[in-house]
């Protein structure tokens, strides 16, 4: 068998935060005095019971993450996991919500910490990182405008594109066509999160409204065999997280998960990890579990690895560079 370890892998859906080793925010928490002891369970690993709760444990270990220094830290934390995976660019969901409530200059700071850290990675892991700003879908439609904002004035170099992530069940895509619209005309690349939680509706609306060129997750397009055509024949890229869907109990197991037949049917799909330490994953046990589940072989990874390279929205020389 292949050694899917030493593979070289491209991530292209990774929140940072949602990243966080359970440690890094325990130690932070201590060092803070704040008392996050019921987001984690009795072995030190993040509890949480659904989807909702799930949201809920990520955005109460968001509140440690105080400093453009944390910030720092937890890149540096994240893209040595990350590289140990075997993983040499990572394209992460960065929150303006996160840092500093989405307040422009504050952003800008917490902006550069983080791309210090990058930098500092790059040098010494051999990973490169590029940000994607998110804004979250259950905060509201004039929250993704300020967001948008933060996106368009730090747009070009290390931020490459824009999302949305959060609750799909709360708002609809139009809500958000203004912020879509604002950081397209910044030049950024689009992606959103649909048909997670929301059926193939969700994303043809997505597709409608936002006129994004990825999904995030979108399995659920499976549902709908004439939305499948579509997404194969206009080359949607789909970025599918496995683990994460079964961790939240979308798919029972990998088995049982559709990314092997939406391949099959022609679609453009990646594989990412989303937030590996709540899902108990790396880009590595993906790997793995795709190989055990569907007997994808080294051409198989190869071939989902130059999909994400030509979907990724880094600049042209970035791309020669990973190429
Ligand atoms: N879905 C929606 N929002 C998120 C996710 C997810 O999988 N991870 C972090 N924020
Ligand atoms: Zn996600």
């Amino acid at each position: 068998m292949t050694d899917l370890r030493g593979l070289p892998k491209l991530e292209l859906h990774l929140h940072l935060e949602g990243a966080a080793p359970p440690a890094f925010i325990r130690n932070l928490a201590a060092r803070k005095r704040v008392d996050l002891s019921a987001i984690f369970d009795e072995d030190g690993n993040y509890a949480y019971r659904d989807f909702p709760d799930f949201l809920r444990v990520y955005e109460a270990a968001c509140t440690v993450l105080t400093s453009p220094q944390d910030f720092h830290d937890l890149t540096l934390a994240v893209l040595e996991q990350s590289a140990q995976s075997g993983i040499i660019y990572s394209e992460a969901f960065v929150s303006p919500d996160f840092c500093g409530g989405g307040d422009l200059i504050a952003w800008r700071d917490y902006l550069a910490a983080i791309e210090v850290a990058a930098a500092t990675a790059e040098a010494q892991m051999g990973i490169t990182l590029r940000g994607c700003v998110t804004c979250i879908r259950h905060f509201g439609p004039e929250q993704a405008r300020q967001i948008a904002r933060c996106a368009q004035e730090t747009a070009g170099g290390f931020i490459t594109g824009f999302g949305i992530a959060g609750d799909e069940a709360q708002f609809h895509p139009s809500d958000f066509a203004y912020a879509f619209d604002a950081a397209r005309e910044a030049g950024l690349g689009l992606t959103a999160h649909a048909g997670e939680w929301g059926g193939p509706e969700s994303v043809r609306a997505a597709l409608e409204h936002l006129h994004v060129t990825r999904i995030g997750h979108g399995v659920r397009a499976i549902e709908d065999r004439a939305l499948v055509a579509y997404l194969a024949e206009h080359g949607t890229v789909l970025e599918i997280c496995p683990g994460s869907n079964i961790a939240l109990g979308i798919y029972p197991d990998t088995k049982a998960h559709p990314i092997d037949r939406l391949r099959r049917a022609g679609v453009r799909v990646t594989v990412s990890t989303d937030d590996p330490p709540f899902f108990h994953t790396d880009m590595h046990r993906e790997y793995q579990a795709l190989a055990d589940a569907f007997e994808w072989q080294a051409e198989d990874f190869a071939q989902v690895n130059q999909t994400a390279l030509t979907a990724a929205f880094c600049d042209a020389q970035t791309r020669a560079a990973l190429a």
